[in-house]
């Protein structure tokens, strides 16, 4: 038995989630232990995100601050993984000299390896990306609970200009199908309600027999009373049989995360998404009349290179027509090493962020119609909890993926399908009573 014990903390994407409970299953395979107080750790390990500017400034301060930690406790080994791992290498190791080792996304097998090395007094550098690495074999560790993530695929193929992914992350691979639907077995004997199936781009996912389809709905066979939601999807790939698969099994939320990027055609072209808008409000109508009741979020960057305020209009256009229940929104960030990255900044900061301001007021105001217009119906939730301000009070989310709170009642156990009547609500949150 080791007497490392390791912490880590994890930044970014759900995907990084995912990885980090990969990670530490591997640790735990080889008796490592792990613990969550980071005070009793003298391996403390980053799992980080390249995605913005923002994101990785928020890993530098961190860093600074463990740089007191191993001043004060001798033999810390400090490390970074994930994608700044990738895409700073040794940079991160000679500048920031607190940094003992750096493993990229597809190399956490050799962690242990890296750790020995790093207590050994040399450098662990594993940054090598790999066409082939799944981690199919490997059961993440999880703590119990309700919702579990399950990456299907790593990397991406696509090469938007703006995105640093397919050189932090590699190829496109995909897990097999068979290995997906054990762990979901293991996933229901133990009790959970739900599975997220990640992938950068899942509707690519393919293990040379099956599509994504093919997966969702063998995901959705495996256990009636557990919620099958997936992200993230690109407007590109999103199949028919997708959709008919989604309006045909309960269980599959009717939920689909479809990035939508910009509302100009100029636009999308320089980002290279490879479609247009009206393929993509095409789809959108598609995707509601197979599947009624169909909620959609999208991802919004706002000041792309040579972005017009009539580029901008188009985008709050489009999020008018489609109406979104929710969104992420985001200044452009330029990336070192993207194709975007050439083309030149050139889009202000204030103006990036009133652009960006535009984006979020109108998603706000189209969540909280949406979310009004609830009032009055019932909707199954799946009880996740006390809710956030009051023990007093339950939430939990509808298969649209909406936060609804109601009041505690005996009877309502955390995992229970409950039917709540909607009384209230804002643009975040859905308030109710239990229905019987
Ligand atoms: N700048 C701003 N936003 C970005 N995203 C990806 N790369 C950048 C960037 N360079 C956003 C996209 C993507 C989401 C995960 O992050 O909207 O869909
Ligand atoms: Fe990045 Fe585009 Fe791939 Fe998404 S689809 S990870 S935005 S390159």
């Amino acid at each position: 038995m080791s007497k490392n014990k390791i912490y880590i903390e994890t930044y970014g994407c759900q995907m990084n989630f995912a990885d980090t409970e990969l990670v530490m299953g591997i640790l735990k395979n080889q008796n490592y232990e792990l613990t969550k107080e980071i005070d009793d750790a003298n391996v403390i390990l980053l799992n980080t995100c390249s995605i913005r500017d923002n994101a990785e400034q928020k890993i530098y301060a961190r860093l600074e601050h463990l740089r007191g930690i191993k001043r004060r406790r001798n033999g810390t080994v400090v490390g970074i993984l994930g994608c700044m791992a990738e895409r700073l290498r040794k940079n991160l190791i000679e500048e920031k000299k607190i940094v003992d080792l750096v493993v990229g996304p597809d190399e956490y097998r050799r962690i242990p390896e890296f750790i020995d090395t790093a207590f050994a007094g040399e450098k662990g550098i594993g940054v090598k990306l790999s066409r082939t690495e799944t981690y199919d074999d490997i059961i993440p560790y999880r703590e119990d609970g309700l919702n579990a993530w399950i990456s299907v695929m790593r990397g991406c193929d696509k090469f938007c200009t703006f995105c640093v992914v397919p050189f932090t992350r590699g190829r496109e691979r995909s897990r097999s199908l068979n290995s997906i639907v054990n762990e979901i077995k293991q996933l229901s004997e133990r009790g959970f309600r739900e599975v997220t199936l990640l992938g950068q781009n899942v509707n690519s996912y393919s293990d040379n027999e099956n599509d994504f389809a093919d997966l969702l709905a063998a995901a959705a066979v495996v256990d009636r009373s557990i919620r099958v939601r997936f992200t993230t999807s690109h407007p590109q790939d999103l199949s028919d049989k997708l959709l008919y698969t989604i309006a045909e099994h309960p269980n599959i939320c009717n939920y689909i995360h479809l990035p939508v990027q910009s509302g100009s055609n100029r636009i999308l072209d320089l980002m290279n998404r490879t479609y247009t808008i009206e393929h993509y409000l095409n789809l959108i109508e598609r995707a509601r009349t197979i599947i009624p009741g169909v909620s959609f979020s999208t991802d919004i960057i706002s000041g792309f290179p040579t972005e017009t305020e009539e580029d901008h209009l188009m985008t709050l256009d489009v999020m008018k027509k489609v109406r979104y229940d929710g969104a992420y929104m985001f200044k452009y960030s330029p990336r070192e090493g993207t194709k975007a990255f050439e083309m030149k900044d050139d889009i202000t900061e204030e103006v990036k962020a009133k652009r960006l301001n535009d984006i979020i007021y109108l998603q706000h105001q189209i969540s909280f119609e949406i979310n009004q217009s609830q009032i009055g119906t019932e909707e199954i939730i799946l009880a996740e909890g006390n809710s956030k301000k009051s023990d007093d009070f339950f939430a939990g989310r509808t298969d649209t993926n909406k936060i609804v709170v109601f009041p505690r009642d005996e009877r309502i156990n955390t995992g229970d399908y409950v039917k709540v009547k909607i009384n209230r609500a804002t643009s975040g949150t859905l308030f109710g009573e239990v229905r019987k």
